[in-house]
């Protein structure tokens, strides 16, 4: 298994290439089983997530082709990937890849409202109470479809297609406002999405769907109206960049000081987490090229933060931001309301001696002047990230554990910081 390894202490200065967003990437592939036409995405991120999600795809029946990369193009530039399910084969997504990653759940809409049967595995093979797909499942059923759980397995029927309806979500769930929109898209008659989520991914879905035919008002807000439509043709379209890779560069800049571009990222897309930012000390600029951070030798100031759906502070940052608070002059408190005992990163915090104390769903970190440089295992995706942000800023040399977690949502992260001045290898499992 690769390791990573960082020498702590070097300040960032450069220009980081943002890369198209994994969170819009996977709901934008899955629609393409909506049609027997050819969507094109623009700005794919090469993730192991997305060449996880193409295996899954190609199982139901998607043709997958990708451009060649053109003579002096920029390695880390997205990839152009054309994707057609003229035919859907298969209605079974299987345990052994829904496992793997939650989103591919995702599935059960468009096969649902395509082909009027999917067969899903539960994600994570766990109960509904504890991964909850609960509401996911109450849109569906909602829109006609008919829900049974078969040995770990969701089954979704609705065999004279699915009806508009009004859907009212309790909480805002993202996934299941994705799902919601692809399966009324093909639904008949109107669907009324109420609490809608209003992250940019959910956009950047709809974008597609209009481009492929689909009727839909008030995508961004909470209420969402879509017309259903007998078919959806094929389209293009180009990825949104990565929030929360911006952010995440935004807190390793602020962390470790410098002046950093963040080449195409969009600053509204992460309004609240740049405003973090700028109370605890840095500087940050909206420019035509994408978004600067800066911090020229001022001290880190502690900052409260609460984790909200969109445009509240993103969970995804959260870890991030706790690493940037373990080096602040002072107290804060980071407050964790979307995912429960989303704290496993507090404990490899730890290692590089930041001093952080968990009560409730809040996590209070006490800034230390110095961290120093510690083996840490990566624990998840925006876990692991956080622990990248702490060690480039500690004193001496760190090695983080399975950053496969890493490659699921971070194209290039070593390319990228290393090009910035950070000392930052990666040791391949043969080296
Ligand atoms: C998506 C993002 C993930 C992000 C999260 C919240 C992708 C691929 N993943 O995940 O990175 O952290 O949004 O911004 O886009 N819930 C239920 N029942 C359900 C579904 C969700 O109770 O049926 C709860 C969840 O447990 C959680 C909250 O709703 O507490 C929000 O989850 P949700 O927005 O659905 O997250 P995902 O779409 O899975």
């Amino acid at each position: 298994m690769d390791r990573i390894r960082i020498v702590g202490g070097n300040p960032l200065n450069g220009v980081i290439p943002i890369s198209g967003a994994k969170n819009a990437a996977l709901p934008l592939m899955i629609a393409s089983l909506l049609t027997d036409r050819t969507v094109t995405l623009e700005n794919l991120p090469r993730l192991a997530d997305v060449s996880l999600l193409v295996r899954i795809l190609s199982n139901h029946g998607v043709d997958y082709s990708i451009d060649g990369r053109r003579q002096g193009e920029d390695p880390d530039s997205g990839q152009t990937v054309h994707m057609t399910a003229r035919e859907i084969v298969d209605t079974t997504a299987p345990y052994d890849l829904v496992s793997r990653m939650r989103a591919s759940f995702w599935v059960l809409a468009p096969l649902l409202a395509r082909i009027g049967e999917a067969r899903v595995s539960l994600p994570g093979g766990c109960a509904i109470g504890t991964r909850p797909v609960d509401l996911l499942l109450m849109a569906m059923e909602r829109l006609g479809a008919s829900i049974d759980i078969d040995a770990g397995y969701v089954v979704a029927k609705a065999p004279k297609g699915l009806r508009g309806a009004e859907i009212v979500f309790p909480k805002v769930t993202v996934g299941g406002t994705h799902v919601a929109l692809m399966a009324a898209a093909l639904a008949e008659g109107t669907t009324v999405l109420h609490n809608a989520a209003r992250e940019p991914e959910i956009g950047d879905l709809a974008e597609l769907l209009v481009k492929m035919g689909a009727r839909i008002r008030g995508a961004g807000s909470s209420v969402i109206e879509i017309d259903g439509v007998a078919r959806l043709g094929g389209a293009k379209h180009r990825v949104l960049p990565d929030r929360i890779e911006t952010g995440t560069y935004a807190m390793a800049a602020a962390m470790t000081g410098g002046d950093v571009l963040l080449q195409g990222a969009c600053a509204e897309h992460l309004q609240a987490a740049l405003d973090a930012l700028v109370q605890a000390g840095a500087q940050v600029e909206s420019t035509p090229d994408g978004v600067r951070v800066m911090r020229n030798g001022g001290p880190i100031r502690p900052v409260d933060i609460v984790t909200a759906p969109f445009p509240g502070f993103p969970t995804d940052l959260q870890a991030q931001f706790m690493a940037l608070m373990t080096r602040a002059q002072g107290v804060s408190r980071i407050t964790e309301k979307i995912f429960e005992n989303r704290f496993m990163h507090v404990q490899e915090l730890a290692r590089f001696g930041a001093h952080i104390r968990l009560e409730g769903d809040s996590a209070i970190v006490e800034g230390v002047p110095v961290l120093k440089g510690a083996p840490v295992m990566a624990t998840d995706l925006r876990a692991s990230v956080s622990l990248v942000i702490a060690a480039l800023a500690a004193d001496g040399e760190s090695m983080i554990q399975r950053v496969y977690h890493l490659d699921r949502g971070f194209e290039a992260l070593e390319r990228k910081l290393s090009r910035c001045g950070a000392d930052v290898t990666r040791i391949s499992s043969g080296g």
